[in-house]
C-alpha cells in the first residue's frame, strides 16, 4: 500500500458528493482516485469536481482501476449487500453506507464474506459512534459512572422535505426504522454492549406524506424494545421536523 489509502466511490447522488468531496478534499491519508456511477451527469460532476479522478459506469469496471485500495459505497441500500461482497472478494478494503441491506439474510452473507477475508478492512456509516457526545457517553458507561444503564430514550427528527426526494427514495430505503432511525438502534446495542431485543411494540403513522402509503412506510414511528436482562429503549424517528429544517445541513 502507499503512504496514502487509495479509494475509489461508488454512488454520486445526494451523500455520495458529500462522500467524495471529504475524500478528495479533506481527509488526511485518503486519495481519492476512482468514482463510479451509471449516470452521465454524476460523472461529469465528477470529472469536473474532482480533479485528477478516473471514472466509470459501475462497481465491476472501477474494481480494475490500478492499485486501489479500497471501495465506498454510497448506492441504494438494496445493492449493498452484493457489491460489499464483490469487493471483498476483490481483495479490497470496504466502507458501506448504512443500512447493510434490507434483510438479514443479505446482511448474514456480507458478514460471512467479510470474516473469510480477515486481513482487510470491512465497516459501515456509523458515523455517530465517532460523535464525540456519543463516545463520551459509551466511556462513562464503561467505565460505570452513569451507575446502572437500564432505559434508554432515543429521538431523532429528519427535516420536512419539500423537494419529495425523501418519497422517491423511501421505497428502496427499507422504510423509517431501516432507514432513519438504524443509527439510534446502532447507538443503543453499541451501549448496551451488543444486547439483543426481546420484544418490540411499534406505531407509525403518516401524515405529512400520505403518498408513503405505496411503499408501507411512515413518516413518524415510534418504539419500545425490551432487551435481555429487563433494559428498555424507546425510539421516536420523524420526517416530519421544521426546527431541522431551519438547521445547517
Ligand atoms: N449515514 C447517513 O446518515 C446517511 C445519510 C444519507 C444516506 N445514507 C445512505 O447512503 C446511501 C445512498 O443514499 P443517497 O441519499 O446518496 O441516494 P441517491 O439516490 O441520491 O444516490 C444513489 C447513487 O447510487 C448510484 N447508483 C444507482 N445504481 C447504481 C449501481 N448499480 N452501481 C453504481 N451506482 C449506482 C446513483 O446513480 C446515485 O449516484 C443509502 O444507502 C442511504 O441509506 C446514509
Amino acid at each position: 500500500m502507499s503512504d496514502s489509502v487509495r479509494i475509489g466511490i461508488v454512488g454520486l447522488g445526494r451523500l455520495g458528493r458529500r462522500h467524495a468531496e471529504n475524500l478528495a478534499f479533506r481527509v488526511a491519508g485518503a486519495k481519492l482516485v476512482a468514482a463510479a456511477s451509471p449516470v452521465a451527469e454524476e460523472r461529469a460532476w465528477a470529472e469536473k469536481t474532482l480533479k485528477g479522478v478516473t471514472t466509470y459506469p459501475g462497481l465491476t469496471e472501477l474494481l480494475d482501476h490500478p492499485g486501489l485500495d479500497a471501495v465506498w459505497l454510497v448506492t441504494p441500500t438494496s445493492l449493498h449487500a452484493d457489491q460489499v461482497i464483490q469487493s471483498i472478494r476483490a481483495e479490497k478494503h470496504v466502507f458501506c453506507e448504512k443500512p447493510l441491506a434490507l434483510d438479514p439474510a443479505d446482511c448474514d452473507r456480507a458478514i460471512a464474506a467479510a470474516a473469510g477475508h480477515s486481513g482487510q478492512i470491512v465497516m459501515i456509516g456509523f458515523m455517530r459512534r465517532f460523535d464525540l457526545a456519543y463516545a463520551e457517553a459509551k466511556r462513562r458507561i464503561e467505565a460505570a459512572e452513569l451507575g446502572e444503564v437500564f432505559a434508554i430514550r432515543c429521538v431523532s427528527e429528519d427535516p420536512v422535505d419539500p423537494s419529495g426526494f425523501f418519497v422517491r427514495f423511501a421505497p428502496t430505503s427499507g422504510g423509517i426504522f431501516l432507514d432513519c432511525c438504524i443509527h439510534d438502534i446502532d447507538l443503543v446495542r453499541w451501549m448496551l454492549d451488543g444486547a439483543k431485543p426481546s420484544s418490540v411494540a411499534a406505531v407509525g403513522s403518516r401524515i405529512l406524506y400520505p403518498a408513503l402509503a405505496e411503499c408501507g412506510d411512515v413518516d413518524t414511528a415510534s418504539a419500545t424494545v425490551s432487551f435481555t436482562g429487563g433494559r428498555i429503549a424507546d425510539f421516536y424517528v420523524s420526517r416530519t421536523s421544521q426546527v431541522a429544517a431551519t438547521r445547517p445541513r
